[in-house]
């Protein structure tokens, strides 16, 4: 991460926000059944993921998908009243594909910012315009039917507007970003977001990276390498991590294992030796709530403050230490891209795979099943998909 200094000085950030290195979950609008996700479930998130036992830090941030409830067209979702309640951190999110308007995330979010000032806004962190819209109109999303997406003009568009609306409130100082897989980022036909943005949210899962050897024991090095590519081409920009994590259960992926020991691995690898306390990060996950991802990537039963395994960060770790630099060779792979299992999703809440949803609209259907990507891109339609998206949680496949 670069100075925020050099952010300031650039005028592109008033506050120092983006120095801390926030831990946190993502967070969906919807539960695993499919329903809502009302103050009392997001509170009792907040609550386990401040409370975690042997946790390497204070779990006191969250990554939203979207403003709005569910079950509601623009009232907003009440993750906001469970995070003041709880003095839990807020990364917003809005919901950009599949749909030419913002207007109700907009109106969802407005309400919240007028309702209770600075006592919402103060804990507001980030503002994510879209997710993983650029992977699902990628070579590899389409190949992967990963769904409907957006492209850099899109999502540029809708930032624009969200700025414009929200200049002059209390959040015109939160800095600006976009989440994507760490492919789309270093496709340089995207490069007007990272333009248009203040930081940069990657979603990385090794464990999607098939053909790559996709072994737990080398799961440090592709992230790392994925993690440099997208480093080398952001300038000054800020990475946050926004998605990532290995699953307790679930089927193989190509060499990918799915166990509690790996995630346990994983957990010391990537979360311990490169992320927590280093960089902004947003795990995958605390819960999972999509029903029709076999893949469960949850650290805790049922909310509990006692993990699936001891989140203790080691001192010594497996990863070795010289990985490339450059961004290309990481991006060359694209085969697979990394996608996250998040990406498309949708998510909901808590996930399963990645993702998790957003979307618009999303509220009120909680369609369906879906999971897998190609299942959604074939079957939905692109209203149907954003809505999903907040719902459940897609998941790309590759
Ligand atoms: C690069 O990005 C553009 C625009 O998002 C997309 O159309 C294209 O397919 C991407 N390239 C690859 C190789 O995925
Ligand atoms: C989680 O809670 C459900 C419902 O209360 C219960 O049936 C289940 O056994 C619990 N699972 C674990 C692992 O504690």
């Amino acid at each position: 991460m670069r100075p925020t200094t050099a952010l300031v000085a650039a005028g592109v950030l008033a506050s120092g926000a983006s120095a801390e290195n926030y831990l946190g979950f993502n967070s969906g609008s919807t539960k695993a059944d499919r329903s809502a996700k009302f103050k009392a479930d997001f509170e009792a998130e907040f609550k386990t993921a401040q409370g975690l036992e042997n946790a390497p830090g204070k779990f006191n941030a969250v990554r939203l998908y979207t403003n709005i409830q569910a079950y509601s067209q623009d009232d907003p979702i009440e993750a906001f009243d469970a995070a003041m309640g709880t003095d839990t951190k807020i990364l917003l999110g809005i919901w950009t594909s599949g749909t030419d308007s913002i207007d109700k995330e907009l109106s969802a979010l407005k309400k919240a910012v007028d309702k209770h000032g600075k006592k919402f806004t103060d804990l507001v962190i980030g503002m994510s315009i879209g997710s993983e819209d650029l992977y699902r109109v990628s070579e590899t999303g389409i190949k992967n039917k990963a769904g409907v997406g957006a492209g850099p003009d899109v999502l540029v568009k809708f930032i624009e507007q969200y700025k414009k609306q929200f200049s002059g409130t209390g959040l015109s100082s939160v800095p600006i970003g976009h989440v994507d897989t760490w492919d789309a980022w270093t496709n340089g036909t995207n490069k007007a977001v990272i333009d248009a943005v203040d930081w940069v949210g990657v979603d990385e899962y090794p464990y999607y990276e098939n053909g790559k050897g996709n072994g737990i024991k080398n799961s440090g090095t592709l992230f790392d390498r994925a993690f440099n590519a997208v480093s080398g081409v952001v300038g000054d920009k800020p990475i946050w991590v926004t998605e990532t994590g290995w699953p307790a259960t679930g089927p193989a992926w190509d060499q990918a294992v799915a166990s509690v020991e790996n995630a346990q691995y994983y957990w010391q690898e990537v979360g311990c030796r490169k992320l927590f306390n280093k960089v902004p990060t947003f795990w995958y996950n605390l819960r999972d709530s999509n029903p029709d991802n076999e893949m469960k990537f949850a650290i805790t039963n049922n909310l509990s403050t006692k993990p699936l395994f001891d989140l203790t960060c080691p001192t010594k770790f497996d990863t070795p230490t010289a990985v490339p630099t450059t961004g290309s060779p990481a991006a060359t792979g694209s085969a697979t891209g990394v996608s996250a299992p998040g990406s498309s999703s949708t998510g909901s809440s808590s996930g399963t795979g990645t993702g998790t949803g957003t979307g618009s609209g999303a509220q009120a259907a909680n369609p369906s099943p879906t999971g897998s990507g190609a299942y959604m891109g074939k079957s939905l339609s692109a209203a149907a998909v954003a809505s999903l998206a907040l719902v459940a949680g897609i998941f790309a496949l590759f």
